[in-house]
C-alpha cells in the first residue's frame, strides 16, 4: 500500500463522513437497550437492518466479499466478524461488540463498541474498560506531521501495561467512498514509523485486544475470527478525520 494511493478529502467529503459517522454512532444508541440476556444475535442484526433502511442508508457489511449480514456481532472469545445468528443468544456476564457501517449517500460510516450484557466478570468489564481507553489513546496519538506508528505504539503501550495483548491479524484502515482502503493501521507498533500523518485523512482506528495470546483463528464459515486460547476480547472503533489542529472523531456518540 503505497503513500499515493492515501486519499485526502475535501471538506465537502468530510461533511459527508460527518453524516455517515452520526448515522453509524446513532445505530449503535439505537440498538444499545436490546443487548440483554435473552436477545439474539440475528434480532439484533434485523433491527440494525431495517433501522438503516427507514434512514435511506445501506449497510456496508451485507454482501461485502461475501459476507452474509448487516453487523458483524462478536460474542466472548470472538475477536471480530461474528456472523449473527438466531441460535446465539445473549446470556448475562456475556460482552459482545456490535460492529456498524451505514453507507450514507456513498460515504462509509464505521464504528463499534462492546456492550456488558447484565453483570460481567471484573476481568471481563477490566478488559472492555482498558479496550476503550486504548481507543481513546490511539486518538489521542493522532497529530497531523505525526506518523501512523505512533497510533498503535499508544495502544500497545498501554493494552501490555495492564497485562493484555494486541491482536495482529486485523488493523483499521482508511475509509470514504471505499469501505477498506489505505492507510493500514495497526494496534501495535514503534512512534515515528509508518506513513506520514497529514490533514484531510479519514481513517479508522478499532484496537481488538485479549485478555491472553494475541493470537486468531478464523472459523470455517470463513470470516468467524476466535482468540486462539479461546480467552475473552474486545474492541472499540471509530472513524476519524485528520485536520490541521488534530483530529476529529466522525462517530462520536451524541451528547
Ligand atoms: N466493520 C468492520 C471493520 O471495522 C469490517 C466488517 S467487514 C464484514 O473494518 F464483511 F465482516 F462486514
Ligand atoms: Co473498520
Ligand atoms: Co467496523
Amino acid at each position: 500500500m503505497s503513500n499515493e494511493r492515501i486519499v485526502l478529502l475535501s471538506s465537502r467529503e468530510i461533511a459527508k463522513m460527518r453524516v455517515a459517522g452520526k448515522t453509524a454512532a446513532a445505530l449503535l444508541d439505537h440498538l444499545e437497550p436490546m443487548i440483554k440476556p435473552g436477545v439474539s444475535t440475528l434480532e439484533l442484526n434485523d433491527e440494525a437492518e431495517r433501522w438503516t433502511q427507514a434512514q435511506g442508508a445501506k449497510s456496508a457489511p451485507l454482501g461485502y466479499n461475501g459476507f452474509p449480514k448487516s453487523i458483524c456481532t462478536s460474542v466472548n472469545n470472538v475477536i471480530c466478524h461474528g456472523i449473527p445468528h438466531a441460535k446465539e443468544v445473549l446470556k448475562d456476564g456475556d460482552i459482545i461488540n456490535v460492529d456498524v457501517t451505514p453507507i450514507v449517500d456513498g460515504y462509509h460510516g464505521d464504528t463499534s463498541r462492546t456492550f456488558l450484557v447484565g453483570n460481567p466478570s471484573p476481568k471481563a468489564r477490566k478488559l472492555v474498560n482498558v479496550t476503550e481507553e486504548c481507543l481513546n489513546r490511539g486518538i489521542a496519538a493522532v497529530k497531523p506531521g505525526g506518523r501512523i506508528g505512533d497510533i498503535g505504539a499508544a495502544i500497545q503501550e498501554y493494552a501490555e501495561a495492564e497485562g493484555f495483548s494486541v491482536v495482529r491479524d486485523f488493523v483499521g484502515h482508511g475509509v470514504n467512498r471505499v469501505f477498506h482502503t489505505p492507510p493500514q493501521v495497526p494496534h501495535y507498533g514503534k512512534p515515528g514509523k509508518g506513513k506520514k500523518i497529514r490533514p484531510g485523512m479519514v481513517f479508522t482506528i478499532e484496537p481488538m485486544i485479549n485478555e491472553g495470546t494475541w493470537e486468531a483463528e478464523v472459523l470455517d464459515d470463513g470470516w468467524t475470527a476466535l482468540t486462539k486460547d479461546r480467552k475473552l476480547s474486545a474492541q472499540f472503533e471509530h472513524t476519524i478525520a485528520v485536520t490541521k489542529e488534530g483530529v476529529e472523531i466522525l462517530t462520536r456518540r451524541a451528547a
